[in-house]
C-alpha cells in the first residue's frame, strides 16, 4: 500500500526514482511526487494522478541529483490532491519524507506541533514526520529521526532527505516493509523488490525498529532501542521478466495465463507417489502437532481468505481434523480461545497485509503455533511465522488475485492430502488424489486452449448488467465468492457470491429476468441439489451461466449458457472452476474500457488496518 523508493549513488536518481515509481504503483495510485536534494534547497514536485502525470510533469526540467525520494499514493488520512502527495516537509523545505502506513497518534502529534509553531500544509498523518524531525534536530539527524519515531503510535515506512545531511538518506521501519538494494557505488531502498532488481540483486530488509543511515558506499543500521545491527545481505533471484507485462495486454491476464506454470511449481518436488504422500518440507517440524492438532484455524483476508475457505472443506474432509477460518480483521480484536494443540495458518500473498499480521501476532500471544502460506519470500509474515510453505507462484503484479489464489488452493490439497494420509487415508487413496493433482496444470491449460472466446462472447452480452449472482455449493462456494469479488473489484459491478442453496433463505428476492447467475454444477456429489437450485432461478426468469463437468450434456437442457470444465476429484473441482470466472471478470471489465490492473480504491497490499 503506497509505493516507496529512495535513491542515492553515482548516478541521477531521476531515472531510478520514476522507473522505480512506475514498477512501484500497482501499490498505490492516487497521487505521486517526488524530492530531489539540489545544491542548496529541495526540488520538489507532487501531482494528483497516476505516476505517469509525474513523469509528464518533470520530464523537461533539466534535474540533476544523486539523492531522491518519491513515492505513489494510495490515501488513508486526506483526498488525493497534490497537497496531500508525498513527500511532505517540514516548515522550511529542508527535510523531505516519504512515509507508508497510518500514525494513529498524529492528531496528538500534530496539536503538540502546532503549539511550537509548526505550520502544517495537508490532512494526511504522514506530514508530523517531517515536522517532529524539524523540532527534534539539534544538528544529529539521526538523533533527531531516533526521536521521532520514539513519539509515533502506528505503521510506518518512511525515508528522509536532508539538507543539513546531504550525504546521506534515512529509512526506518515499523510494521511497513523497506528494503535496501546494494548496487556499485549506490543504494536503492524501496518498500517492495521490483524497484530494485533491474538493479541489485543484493539486499537487505529491514526490520521493525531498525534505522537504516545511507550513503552513495556505506550502509549503517541501528535498531530502535539495541543500537548498531549487522544486517544479513541477502541475494534475491527475482527477474525482470518476471515482473514484466510480456506482451499481455494486462498483469492480470498474463498471471490467468501463469497458473499452469504456477501449479507445476507449487507441486513441484512435493508429491511422493510411492507412498500416496505430500512432503511439505517447510512445515516438517510441525507435521506431528498438526496431525494430532484438536483444532485448526485458517486466518486470511480477501481472496486469501476465500482460499482459506477451500482449505477447511479439504482438511475436514480428508483429514478430519475441525477448522475454522477467520478473517485477520476480526480474530485480532476477539478474544480468540486458543488451546493447546490449536494450530493457527495464515495465508496472504503478500506477507503483508496488516490485518493478517496482527493476528498472527495476536494468535503467538496466546501462545499458538502459526504457520503461515505465503507467495512473497523473506515478508513479515514469512518471516514471523514459526514454519511455512511457499506457494512460488512468482510476483503477483495485478490488484486481483489470481494466480496466488490458485496456488493457495493447491498449498491446502496437498497439506490435506498429508494430513489425511498421515490420519485416515490409505496409500492408494493418497495415489489416486496425486494422480488427479498430477493432471490439473494440463486440465487447466486445455481450458485456457479453448475458453477465452466462448468467455468473451459472454463478456460482451453480460458487460452492461448491473448486478450479479454467484452460486456454488461445498467446495464451490467459495469458488462463487470469489467469483463475485473478481468481478465487483475490476469491473465495478455489484455482484453477491451465495451458498446455492442459501438463495431461497433472501436473495432469491432479486432474481428477475435482468439478473444473471453464475452457478458452479459440476458433476459432484450434490449436482442434484444444484440442479434444483438452478429450476428455482429458471422459474423467476434469472439468466443461468452454468459452470459444468465435461460430459454432462443434460446440463444443457437447464441452464442459457455452459461452460464445461475437465472432471477431477470433488476437492479439486475449485482449481478448474474459478478459471473461468476469473476470465469472466477480466474481459468484461476490460471491455467496459476499464484499468483492469489498477482498480479504483484499490491496491495490491493493504498495510494499514
Ligand atoms: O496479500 P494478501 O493475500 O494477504 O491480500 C489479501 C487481500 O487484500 C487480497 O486477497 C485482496 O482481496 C485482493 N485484491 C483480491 O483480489
Amino acid at each position: 500500500m503506497c509505493g516507496i523508493v529512495g535513491y542515492i549513488g553515482k548516478n541521477n536518481a531521476v531515472k531510478p526514482l520514476i522507473d522505480g515509481l512506475y514498477r512501484l504503483e500497482y501499490r498505490g495510485y492516487d497521487s505521486a511526487g517526488i524530492a530531489l536534494l539540489t545544491q542548496d534547497n529541495i526540488f520538489l514536485k507532487k501531482v494528483a494522478g497516476r505516476v505517469n502525470e509525474l513523469d509528464k510533469a518533470i520530464r523537461n526540467e533539466p534535474l540533476q541529483s544523486h539523492i531522491g525520494i518519491a513515492h505513489t499514493r494510495w490515501a488513508t488520512h486526506g483526498v488525493p490532491n497534490d497537497i496531500n502527495a508525498h513527500p511532505h516537509t517540514d516548515c522550511k523545505n529542508q527535510i523531505a519524507v516519504v512515509h507508508n502506513g497510518i500514525i494513529e497518534n498524529f492528531r496528538t502529534l500534530k496539536q503538540f506541533l502546532v503549539k511550537k509553531g509548526h505550520k502544517f500544509q495537508s490532512e494526511t498523518d504522514s506530514e508530523v514526520i517531517p515536522h517532529l524531525i524539524e523540532e527534534f534536530y539539534d544538528g544529529d539527524l539521526m538523533a533527531a529521526v531516533r526521536k521521532a519515531c520514539s513519539y509515533i503510535k502506528g505503521t510506518y515506512g518512511f525515508v528522509i532527505i536532508s539538507l543539513a545531511s546531504p550525504g546521506y538518506i534515512i529509512a526506518s521501519r515499523m510494521g511497513s516493509p523497506l528494503v535496501i538494494g546494494r548496487g556499485k557505488g549506490e543504494y536503492i531502498v524501496a518498500s517492495d523488490l521490483a524497484a530494485i532488481i533491474s538493479y541489485t540483486n543484493e539486499v537487505i530488509y529491514l526490520k521493525d525498529g531498525d534505522i537504516a543511515e545511507i550513503s552513495s558506499d556505506h550502509l549503517r543500521v541501528e535498531g530502535c532501542e539495541s543500537g548498531m545491527v549487522f544486517p544479513e545481505i541477502e541475494k534475491v533471484n527475482l527477474t525482470l521478466e518476471q515482473i514484466e507485462r510480456r506482451g499481455y495486454k494486462h498483469f492480470m491476464l498474463k498471471e490467468i495465463y501463469e497458473q499452469p506454470i504456477i501449479l507445476r511449481d507449487t507441486i513441484r518436488g512435493r508429491l511422493n507417489y510411492e507412498d500416496g504422500i505430500a512432503r511439505l518440507n517447510g512445515i516438517s517440524n510441525y507435521i506431528e502437532d498438526l496431525r494430532d492438532a484438536d483444532r485448526i484455524i485458517i486466518i486470511a483476508c480477501g481472496t486469501s481468505w476465500h482460499a482459506g475457505l477451500i482449505g477447511e472443506y479439504m482438511i475436514e474432509s480428508l483429514a478430519e481434523i475441525p477448522v475454522e477460518v477467520e478473517y485477520g480483521s476480526e480474530f485480532r480484536y476477539r478474544r480468540p480461545v486458543l488451546k493447546k494443540g490449536t494450530i493457527c495458518i495464515v495465508v496472504s500473498q503478500s506477507g503483508e497485509t496488516a490485518d493478517t499480521l496482527a493476528a498472527l501476532r495476536e494468535a503467538k500471544r496466546h501462545g499458538a503455533t502459526v504457520l503461515g502460506i505465503c507467495n512473497v519470500v523473506g515478508s513479515s509474515i514469512a518471516r514471523e511465522t514459526d514454519a511455512g510453505i511457499y506457494i512460488h507462484a512468482g510476483p503477483e503484479i495485478g490488484v486481483a488475485s489470481t494466480k496466488a489464489f490458485m496456488g493457495q488452493i493447491m498449498t491446502f490439497a496437498l497439506l490435506s492430502l498429508l494430513l489425511g494420509r498421515l490420519r485416515r487415508l490409505s496409500v492408494d487413496e493418497g495415489r489416486d488424489i496425486i494422480n488427479a493433482i498430477e493432471k490439473i496444470p494440463d486440465q487447466l491449460q486445455s481450458l485456457l486452449d479453448k475458453l477465452p472466446d466462448k468467455i468473451k462472447k459472454l463478456a460482451r452480452t453480460f458487460k452492461d448488467h448491473r448486478n450479479f449472482l454467484y452460486l456454488g455449493r461445498g467446495y464451490n462456494f467459495p469458488v462463487a465468492l470469489e467469483g463475485a469479488l473478481k468481478l465487483k473489484e475490476i469491473s465495478y459491478i455489484h455482484a453477491e457470491g451465495y451458498p446455492a442453496a442459501e438463495m431461497k433463505h433472501g436473495p432469491i428476492a432479486l432474481i428477475d429476468k435482468n439478473m444473471p447467475v453464475v452457478v458452479i454444477a459440476i458433476k459432484d456429489a450434490i449436482y442434484d441439489k444444484v440442479i434444483s437450485n438452478i429450476e428455482e432461478i429458471r422459474a423467476r426468469q434469472g439468466i443461468v451461466i452454468a459452470v459444468g463437468s465435461e460430459g454432462d450434456t443434460q446440463l444443457k437442457k437447464y441452464v442459457d449458457y455452459v461452460i464445461y470444465v475437465p472432471e477431477t476429484m470433488d476437492h479439486l473441482y475449485p482449481l478448474l472452476t474459478i478459471l473461468p470466472l476469473q476470465l469472466l471478470a477480466y474481459y468484461i471489465a476490460d471491455y467496459r474500457g476499464l484499468d483492469v490492473d489498477k482498480p479504483r480504491n484499490l491496491a495490491k497490499s493493504v498495510t494499514v488496518e
